[in-house]
């Protein structure tokens, strides 16, 4: 049975991406610092073709269990305007990917497999939209915090998981503002530690 699930990278203190974000500066700064332990994976390097090599151990597992599971994406629109500066001209994704905004615009198709379809109808179509694209596999909500925050609070999201990264951002963007923590409860389901991140497992239910 599909899932929808949420993957981010986040640092210990709750941000996703550092101050100064947007399509000059994607993550913030520092941002990319969340991320450093996934550029070692063999996995990801693979999916953004970053040439051979990396690491092939229990992180790498993980992210090519991730990558196995997701039949469709949905993004913010503030997410997809940094990536459609800086991801490759393959975009990382190869499937389709539902990017929640006010702006109409066609669909964007990209070599690799993705395809960027623009939703201005709400959660709950790009839902309906990625559900049906994904088929057997998983939704993923990719973030940013501010689509997720709307998928939490609408008790829309089934698990939650989180690579937390050994660092403190201080000032950024963090994810769980704006959550309604009332709507929903978590029960941790997975908790696996490496020395450059720990990959923590949620599932959610309403409450
Ligand atoms: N650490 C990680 O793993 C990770 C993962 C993903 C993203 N990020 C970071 O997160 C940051 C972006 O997050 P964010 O919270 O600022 O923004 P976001 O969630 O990416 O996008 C928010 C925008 O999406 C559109 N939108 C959201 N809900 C909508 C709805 N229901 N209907 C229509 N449009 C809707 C609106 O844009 P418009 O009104 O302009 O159309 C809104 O301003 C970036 O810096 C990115 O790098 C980090």
């Amino acid at each position: 049975m599909s899932k929808v699930f949420v993957n981010l990278g986040m640092t210990l203190d709750g941000c996703i991406a550092g101050p100064n974000r947007g399509p000059k500066n994607p993550l913030g700064d520092r941002g990319i610092a969340i991320h450093e332990w996934l550029f070692e994976q063999r996995a990801f390097r693979a999916s953004l073709k970053l040439g051979e090599g990396g690491e092939t151990g229990e992180d790498n597992r993980i992210v090519e269990g991730t990558i196995r599971r997701i039949g469709a994406n949905i993004l913010g629109k503030r997410m997809f305007e940094e990536g459609e500066v800086s991801w490759p001209e393959e975009a990382p994704f190869r499937c389709p990917v539902f990017v929640l905004t006010h702006e109409s615009r066609p669909p964007w198709e990209r070599p690799g497999g993705t395809t960027f379809h623009f939703v201005n109808d709400g959660l709950d179509s790009a839902l309906g939209r990625a559900r049906a694209a994904a088929g057997e596999k998983d939704v993923r909500i990719s973030g940013g915090a501010n689509v997720v925050m709307q998928y939490l609070n609408a008790g829309l999201v089934e698990e939650l998981e989180i690579a937390i990264a050994p660092m403190v951002m201080g000032d950024g963007l963090r994810l769980f503002d704006g959550v309604d923590a009332r709507k929903f409860e978590l029960r941790l389901i997975g908790a696996i530690p490496s020395p450059s991140v720990t990959h923590l497992r949620y599932a959610v239910s309403r409450s």
